[in-house]
């Protein structure tokens, strides 16, 4: 692996991933991150790797439904291997207004299938990164496995779920040397605030109203992000090509259980007379359509063949977290300016 496309590499798993790629994995080549930079992708996630390695990252701003661009980045660079994030990644949004979705995450990821495939023969891995989402939604017993059907529910879900067949078919049919991961829900830092656990440490903090949609009794198997990057290159270095690998925390929390384990950290961590007990800023709110109730991933294929397990445990990864956000209150300024207000007003009336 010497030259490795990333796609979406601004957003919040792609730049903890490429961080990841120069300090952890010990990989040595180039990375050349590909990003339209969208709403959600923030090239300053990456300001300290462009700086400390400049001869081996490359940003090139472009959308993935650009085929010539993507082809020529692509030829350029002698890409050998390609690790696409780039998506639209909200499910409210997807509700809203779907059509960015479709473009981005079907016709984009066809796009890029397309331009792999013209390269064939430098290609050594194409790897998809996608979601649980694709299998639906789970009653109160059972896992995800790779063998579970595909139900999305959402568009969001949905376009996810066309494009990993779409990756599934240029595997069968070209021979494409592609693999997939399915995921569950990540969190840490340089998460946009658009998702529960930083939109809930960001409003607990500032002592405002805590969203919870519904009962707040949804189900989600929290994974934190440099555990899911590990499974990522894992893959990537050891996986079977045509294989897919669901990557999962083991750690399932209601949201209410989630968003009240934030207050109390933040009171512990962040003690505030006129604010404690945080718990007092929850408000139960309209659901989610189609709300999902329960995501739990079984990821006993990448533990047995990969030797991967999660190392974070749930409560030391939300406080590094919740200290990661009130660190860095200057990043969380200039994210939350422009389309980012414009959203909040929008879908929740502040
Ligand atoms: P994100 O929304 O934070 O980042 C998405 C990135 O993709 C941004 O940098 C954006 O600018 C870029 N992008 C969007 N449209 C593009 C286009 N047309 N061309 C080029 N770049 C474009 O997303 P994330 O949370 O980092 O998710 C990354 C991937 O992981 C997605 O494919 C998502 O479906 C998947 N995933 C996410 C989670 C999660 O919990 N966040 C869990 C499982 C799987
Ligand atoms: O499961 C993997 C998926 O996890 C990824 O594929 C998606 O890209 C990612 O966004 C995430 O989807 P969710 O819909 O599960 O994440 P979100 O953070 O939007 O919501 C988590 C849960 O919290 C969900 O049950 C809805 C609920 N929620 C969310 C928000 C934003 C609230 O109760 N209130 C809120 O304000």
């Amino acid at each position: 692996m010497e030259s490795l496309l990333v796609t979406g590499g601004c957003g919040f798993i792609g730049s903890n991933f490429i961080r990841f790629l120069f300090h952890e994995a010990g990989f040595r080549g180039r990375v050349v991150n590909l990003d339209k930079l969208t709403y959600a992708g923030n090239p300053e996630n990456l300001a300290d790797v462009a700086r400390d390695f400049p001869d081996r990252y490359v940003f090139v701003r472009a959308d993935i439904c650009d085929r010539a661009t993507v082809a020529a980045a692509l030829a350029r660079f002698a890409v050998d291997t390609i690790c696409h994030f780039a998506a639209e990644s909200h499910v409210d949004r997807s509700i809203v207004a779907p059509d960015a979705f479709i473009r981005t995450n079907v016709e984009g990821t066809f796009v890029l299938l397309e331009a792999a495939r013209e390269r064939a023969s430098g290609l050594r891995r194409f790897h998809h990164v996608s979601t649980d989402e694709v299998y639906g939604s789970l009653g109160p017993e059972g896992f995800f496995t790779e063998e579970s059907p595909y139900r999305p529910n959402s568009p969001y879900a949905a376009s996810k779920a066309a494009s990993d067949h779409l990756v599934r078919a240029y595997h069968r049919t070209y021979g494409l040397p592609v693999t997939v991961s399915n995921c569950s829900n990540n969190y840490g830092p340089f998460q946009f605030p658009e998702k529960l656990i930083p939109l809930m440490i960001l409003h607990a903090a500032a002592g405002k109203p805590l969203p919870v949609y519904g009962r707040g009794l949804n189900v989600r198997d929290w994974l934190h992000v440099e555990d899911h990057c590990r499974a990522i290159w894992l893959i990537l270095e050891r996986g079977r090509t045509g294989e897919v690998y669901n990557v999962g925390g083991r750690c399932e929390r209601t949201n209410l259980e989630t968003v009240e384990r934030i207050c109390d950290l933040l009171d512990e961590m962040r003690p505030d007379g006129r604010l404690a007990p945080r718990r007092r800023l929850i408000r139960f709110v309209t659901d989610r359509p189609g709300h999902d109730l329960r995501y739990a991933i079984d990821c006993g294929k990448i533990e047995r063949e990969l030797g991967w397990a999660p190392r974070e445990s749930f409560d030391s990864g939300l406080r590094k977290t919740i200290a990661w956000y009130l660190e860095h209150r200057a990043w969380v300024e200039r994210v939350q300016s422009g389309e980012y207000r414009r959203w909040m007003e929008r879908h929740y009336g502040v």
